[in-house]
């Protein structure tokens, strides 16, 4: 389980009580259904079928363009291709209705079908993954609630982390995006790349930069802060999805390019999950050695 669920975190930090609230609320519902009907399959089903924002999707943007690499998602890793691994671990996701891989390629469209996948074509000229994922909800009817955008540059991604922030969008209704961050390690602290994430004590996102957040007093990185860094996958309200591909450029999002941003800056708000996560990202080619000799390492195949 990959899901920070408790108080087993050793610090007794007040930034820390945000992650076990959200556990406890979802505790405490699940406790009062699993009392009110002695059926354990009674809660999930409530969820998945009559509850709130039950109705989930899973996309995976795969553009075969890209100018650091071109036809990345087909790239093998320890022997299948990346966009196929990425797509098993989604399917594991016991949230997910539906997974669907998007995509502009024909290649990619065709080995898709081949392992099994549920393809829909988008057009070459989506600017992001988010505008490809806006396209494929209206190819598919906009039959759902919640759509989880799945990096397909992620092909370790867990399971447990798309369906905790499904959940988490699901008993969060003023919330209409959520995402999952884990902890920064301090030698990334200054790393533009990496980006940071601040929270407050309910587990609602209140900003993100490329710059260190919160910043200490001395100018440096403090080692003994739990610093959080903020994973690539996100899960949007359905309506809202709509929405948010028309917002205009904001100031912070244009100043820090960061698209979540103006999210935040309209007034939206946005839940974050805290997870273990190790990210292992496939940006360049050189990043397929180093992830193939974890895997080896970690015994996967
Ligand atoms: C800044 O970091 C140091 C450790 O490097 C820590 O002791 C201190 O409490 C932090 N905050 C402030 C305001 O100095
Ligand atoms: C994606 O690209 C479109 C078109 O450039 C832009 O309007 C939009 O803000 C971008 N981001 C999102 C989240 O849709």
């Amino acid at each position: 389980m990959v899901v920070c669920t408790s108080g087993s975190e050793s610090s007794g930090s007040t930034s820390k009580a945000w992650i076990v609230h959200s556990l406890l609320i979802g505790a405490a519902v699940a406790a009062a259904a699993a009392a009110a009907v002695s059926h354990r399959g009674f809660f999930r089903r409530l969820l998945r079928r009559g509850g709130y924002r039950s109705r989930v999707i899973g996309i995976i943007p795969a553009r075969f363009a890209s100018s650091r690499f071109p036809g990345k998602p087909l790239v093998q890793i320890l022997g299948k291709p990346m966009i196929q691994r990425t797509w098993e671990r989604a399917k594991m996701a016991s949230t997910l209705d539906r997974v669907v891989i998007a995509t502009d390629d024909d290649t990619i469209a065709k080995l898709c079908h081949e392992f099994g996948a549920d393809v829909v074509m988008t057009s070459e000229t989506c600017k992001n993954g988010t505008e490809r994922c806006n396209e494929a909800l209206d190819k598919l009817g906009n039959d759902y609630d919640v759509v989880v955008n799945i990096q397909g540059d992620e092909p370790l991604i867990e399971p447990e982390i798309i369906d905790g922030i499904v959940k988490a969008l699901q008993v969060s209704p003023d919330a209409v995006f959520s995402t999952a961050v884990t902890s920064l390690k301090p030698e990334d602290g200054t790393d533009p790349n990496r980006v940071k994430c601040i929270v407050d004590n309910n587990g609602y996102a209140i900003y993100f930069s490329r710059g260190l957040i919160p910043y200490n007093k001395s100018g440096k990185v403090n080692p003994q802060f739990p610093y959080l860094l903020h994973l690539g996958i996100q899960s949007y309200d359905a309506k809202f999805l709509k929405i948010y591909g028309e917002l205009a450029a904001t100031p912070l999002q244009s100043e820090e390019d960061l698209e979540q941003l103006k999210v935040l800056e309209n007034g939206y708000k946005m839940k974050v999950i805290k997870v273990e996560h190790d990210a292992h990202g496939v940006d360049t080619p050189e990043d397929v050695d180093k992830i193939e000799s974890l895997m080896r390492e970690m015994n996967i195949s």
